[in-house]
């Protein structure tokens, strides 16, 4: 009785308030699909690319810190997020959205649209580090005349004179090593032949105080360009502002000399300065040599060296390949004079060599991706990029992916004898930025490898394979210590 009274009151207030009922069932079902909808075409972009954003700004900054603090290197923070989320992933890293772009396809969208869709992005402390007329900082108009001006002393042809400097500068290095008979860091050698060949290349300075304190400015500066860009003193950023103004300083007093006709020898500034005379177009001011000639030491002295140092590490740990590579070397020197120095010929026959130099690049990623800023939204293979969000030419991924790479983690020079598909080996990126250095790099390279393995053998004295803590380009933190034994006394000695 009381529960057919009640049903009968229910059925009361329903028809009693029909028309209420229905109204809010209809704005809950427009409310449910607006939302929906709303939601697709605000956050369609983040869906497709899986990922973690965490929170706002924040974001995964603190594990890329903690990878980049740790033995593995940083790269190990982009690997992790590969394995939960597939090939393309995106991330919040220091208040930004990085996509990381794991494909040879997805480069050639960038590199073919630079400074059109994309750009590096602006850092303030990089563009007060090493100059705001820095290739690495110039707009679009101003880099392409800065490096057509600054291109023609790295060409091959110029670079021959460079390539007989440096070969007699690591013979006698070298030689003075061996007698020593001591172990030594691969690395700290390397840091200091290319160091020393740079700054004689670029502005004849061959005096060790001077090349130590130009060094010692010069490492200052590459500290301060990521960092915070707060004058105090003790800072990163402070030692490196007070590096740079010192180092202008230096190029100031050798350029004046230069002009006042007290020195005059045949390097890349003089070439530079030769031009004074012409066109605006046709020249670059002293603000414009200065922080290229800063860009160019910075840019090229850690990359090489610490391709160098991953050289020495892959043949030791392959010795078919260092048996061959030796095999060439000694087959080059015995076409030559005793004691005479390798010459450009000579390095177009190094073809085992070149393949060494390839596999070392390709193994060792000395820049690990190349970053981009896009400049409006657009689309990479598919994936929606919004305006601002940070792309980045994942290098070290293309150079590993198996579909491209047979073996990936194998040290196989002689994979270069084929033909390599487009875009799927960038160590010296491409389109309008890529590496300035490329031949200067490819010859230091060679010209080491026909040395080393041509004149000694070596024993590597730490076996530890972790990287160097807080370093952007991988390196080894034992520094790749060897002690070398002259080919001639291990010919003896057998
Ligand atoms: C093994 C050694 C080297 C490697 C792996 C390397 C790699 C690279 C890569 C990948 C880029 C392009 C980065 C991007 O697209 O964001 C680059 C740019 C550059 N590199 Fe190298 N580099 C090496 C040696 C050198 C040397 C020896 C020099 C100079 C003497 C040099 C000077 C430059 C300059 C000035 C740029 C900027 C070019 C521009 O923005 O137009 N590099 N390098």
């Amino acid at each position: 009785m009381l529960n057919l009274l009640m049903r009968e009151e229910v059925l009361l207030v329903v028809q009693n308030c029909y028309h209420i009922i229905l109204v809010a069932l209809f704005t809950i079902g427009v409310t449910y699909f607006a939302s929906k909808a709303w939601k697709r075409a605000t956050t369609n972009n983040r869906e497709e690319i899986p990922g973690r954003l965490g929170l706002p700004f924040v974001g995964e900054t603190f594990s890329f810190l903690s990878a980049t603090n740790s033995t593995r290197g940083c790269y190990d923070f982009v690997r992790l997020r590969r394995l939960w989320n597939g090939k393309w992933f995106k991330t919040r890293l220091f208040g930004k959205i990085h996509i990381f772009v794991p494909n040879p396809e997805g480069a050639r969208t960038i590199f073919a649209n630079d400074f059109v869709l994309f750009n590096k992005g602006y850092v303030k402390s990089m563009a007060d580090a090493v100059g705001e007329k820095s290739l690495l900082c110039v707009p679009v108009e101003s880099h392409k005349r800065i490096r057509r001006l600054l291109s023609e002393p790295f060409s091959m042809t110029s670079l021959f004179a460079f390539v007989t400097k440096f070969d007699k500068l690591l013979c006698g290095r070298l030689q003075k090593l061996e007698e020593n008979g001591k172990s030594f860091k691969v690395l700290d050698f390397c840091m200091k032949m290319t160091f020393d060949a740079m700054c004689d290349m670029l502005m004849s300075v061959t005096e060790d105080s001077l090349l130590r304190q130009i060094e010692e400015d010069c490492n200052a500066v590459s500290d301060a360009m990521l960092s915070i860009p707060i004058m105090i003193p003790g800072t990163r950023y402070y030692k490196g502002i007070s590096a740079r103004k010192r180092l202008m300083e230096t190029f100031r007093g050798i350029i004046g000399r230069r002009r006042r006709g007290e020195e005059t020898p045949e390097d890349f500034l003089q070439s530079m300065l030769q031009r004074d005379s012409l066109p605006a177009s046709e020249k670059l001011d002293d603000s414009e040599i200065m922080d290229n000639l800063l860009t160019l030491i910075i840019a090229g002295q850690t990359t090489t060296a610490a391709a160098m140092m991953w050289s020495v590490k892959f043949l030791h740990d392959n010795r078919e390949a260092q048996d061959i590579l030796r095999e060439e070397q000694l087959s080059i020197t015995k076409m030559k004079p005793d004691g005479a120095s390798i010459n450009h010929e000579d390095l177009n026959n190094i073809r085992y060599g070149s393949k060494v130099v390839k596999e070392t690049l390709r193994m060792s990623n000395v820049l690990l991706w190349f970053p981009r800023v896009a400049l409006q939204d657009c689309t990479i293979e598919g994936h929606e990029i919004k305006k601002g969000w940070h792309v980045n030419i994942d290098a070290t991924y293309i150079h590993h992916d198996s579909d491209l790479y047979k073996e990936p983690l194998k040290f196989n020079p002689q994979r270069f004898d084929e033909q390599k598909r487009p875009y799927s080996f960038i160590p010296f990126g491409s389109g309008p930025r890529t590496c300035l250095g490329i031949n200067m790099a490819k010859v230091t390279m060679l010209v080491f490898l026909h040395r080393l393995a041509g004149g000694y053998t070596w024993t590597l004295d730490d076996l530890d394979t972790c990287l160097e803590k807080k370093a952007h380009i991988p390196r080894l933190r034992s520094g790749c210590p060897i002690t070398l034994k002259s080919l001639s006394k291990t010919v003896l000695e057998a």
